[in-house]
């Protein structure tokens, strides 16, 4: 049994005899490479130390996995070991989370004699937001990074471009500063609601961009940048609209939906612009992952099959029908990205055989889960099936449970054979127009997620996550971070369109209501 409520559990974990205690006179020693690690300890402890008051010792050990690391308390003192930085950050971030729940006299901890030796489930452990459709901002997205890191979750998913706005500064494009990031009403129109607010414009200039992939990087968690092509592109058309089949005006979308604009696919222009756009774009961060989108083109389709440019280049390459030119779109727009020293991820929905095998596989839509899963032998895949990891969805819907529930195997994967990296959950932010929408749609959905991602499907039970969640909410109510108290499925809420709709909502209401009660 678990002395303390960690979250995700660890894979492997023992009581050992006595305790060891911790104070502001303890020193933390760390190797060089470990320094991540260390820093984000004494941040939380706060230590001016005292040689000979007891150590935390980080240790680098050659011969453990990456992102593993064990952690030994004794009453000799507290050990962690890891062979990169990854494992070490981990260890320190298990340990504050025992350190904030030990036992405590005068401004002392006493810690229990524990050894745990834990490594994640996952490699790839995502977390997406979604900042075209509203727009956070540095300070909210440090605040995600930082509970992400708590959770252990080690990529954030970053969708900057779609119809409602284009979100991150160019130089080379100066209209996609100003045209592309403006809309003219805040709230979207859809799903009941009518147009909200006034004229709305943001974005993120390059700098900022920088010091948030900077800041993620100290906390482990890579930044991977979304530009979605060729669909979801109404904001890029705004600015430019040649790069359309039709050439025609446009503007950013104040409406939820896909639309049918979407850029051309046999306009030497439209490859010319995604070179010098992915070119600025690319260096601002550090991930070797690029995502280049590619979901819900088909009503774009429609009007690639009526352009004579689209039917000119299909003739020319033999390829029979849009999907088919879609695969040579976005193998074209991959190569770019491999120019650039990066690998292209694509959603699910657009991916076929004509598609270039390097391009890895995001999993969204299970309408062909058998092409889906095909998919999975030929390609790297990452797991985001909206009816578990959506949670702009419903909690009616998609409840805390069935995210926890999540199993790989029953989702028609984990064959041998299968490249899955790993799994993410999406904000879509149509109706999270604030920190505290964003927050309830999160949690404590993310918590249950972040045990999925790491820890093995053996060692996880929902009634044991149940208990161990309390203490999280606990946490949470301290530090002010909002969230859903609804926790259990109704039947019958209808499947799709089932977004959580924000201030707007209910479902917001009705947990605003509750927290009121507590
Ligand atoms: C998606 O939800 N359109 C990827
Ligand atoms: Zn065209």
């Amino acid at each position: 049994m678990l002395k303390y409520n960690l979250i995700p559990k660890p894979n492997s974990y023992q009581a050992l005899d006595g305790t060891y205690t911790v104070s502001a006179a303890t020193e933390v020693l760390c190797a060089q490479e470990f320094l991540s690690a260390g820093n984000y300890l004494t941040a939380y402890l706060k230590t001016s130390p005292v040689k000979g008051e007891g150590t935390i010792k980080i240790r680098k050990v050659g011969g453990m996995q990456p992102e593993s690391y064990t952690l030994k308390v004794s009453p000799e003192g507290i050990t962690a070991e890891a062979s990169d930085a990854r494992g070490a950050f981990y260890a320190a971030v298990t340990l504050k989370m025992i350190l904030m729940q030990a036992q405590k006299t005068e401004g002392k901890a006493i810690v229990s004699g524990l050894l745990i030796k834990d490594c994640p489930h996952y490699g790839y452990r995502g977390l997406q937001i979604d900042e075209s459709r509203h727009f956070f901002g540095t300070d909210v997205v440090k605040r995600v990074l930082d509970q992400m890191a708590f959770l252990k979750l080690n990529i954030l998913h970053w969708h900057l471009s779609d119809d409602q706005g284009f979100r991150i500064e160019s130089k080379v494009f100066p209209e996609l500063n100003t045209i592309a990031a403006t809309r003219k009403y805040a709230g979207l129109k859809g799903n009941g609601l009518p147009y909200r607010g006034g004229e709305y414009f943001a974005l993120y200039t390059q700098e900022e961009i920088r010091d948030v992939v900077a800041y993620a990087k100290t906390l482990h968690i890579e930044v991977i940048p979304e530009i979605d092509i060729p669909g979801h592109t109404s904001a890029i058309l705004a600015a430019y609209p040649h790069l359309s089949c039709k050439g025609e005006p446009t503007e950013a979308k104040c409406e939820n939906g896909i639309f049918e604009e979407i850029l051309c696919a046999g306009n030497d222009a439209v490859y010319d612009f995604l070179e010098k756009l992915f070119g600025e774009i690319c260096p601002l961060f550090e991930s070797k992952y690029f995502h280049i989108g590619g979901d819900e083109a088909a009503k774009g389709h429609k009007i690639w099959d009526t352009c004579l440019k689209c039917q000119a280049l299909r003739q020319e390459n033999g390829l029979k029908n849009a999907k088919e030119l879609q695969g040579y779109f976005m193998s074209r727009a991959n190569e770019i990205i491999k120019k650039f020293g990066k690998t292209a991820i694509a959603w699910n929905d657009c991916i076929n055989d004509s598609f270039d095998e390097s391009i890895v596989c995001q999993y969204w839509i299970s309408h062909n889960l058998k092409a889906v899963r095909e998919q999975a032998y030929k390609r790297d895949l990452i797991m985001s099936p909206d009816r578990y990891f959506y949670f702009d969805y419903k909690y009616k819907f998609l409840p805390l449970k069935k995210v926890y529930k999540f199993n790989e195997v029953k989702a028609g994967f984990g064959k041998s054979g299968q490249r899955i990296r790993g799994i993410e959950c999406e904000h879509w932010a149509e109706w999270i127009d604030t920190e505290e929408a964003l927050q309830f749609a999160m949690f404590p959905r993310a918590v249950a997620f972040a045990e999925v991602a790491w820890t093995s499907l053996e060692n996880r039970r929902y009634k044991d996550f149940q208990k161990r969640l309390e203490w999280y909410k606990t946490y949470m109510r301290k530090r002010g971070i909002n969230y859903s108290r609804i926790e259990k499925r109704v039947f019958g809420v209808k499947a799709l369109p089932v977004y959580h709709l924000g201030k707007d909502g209910e479902e917001y209401r009705k947990s605003e209501a509750l927290k009121l009660k507590e």
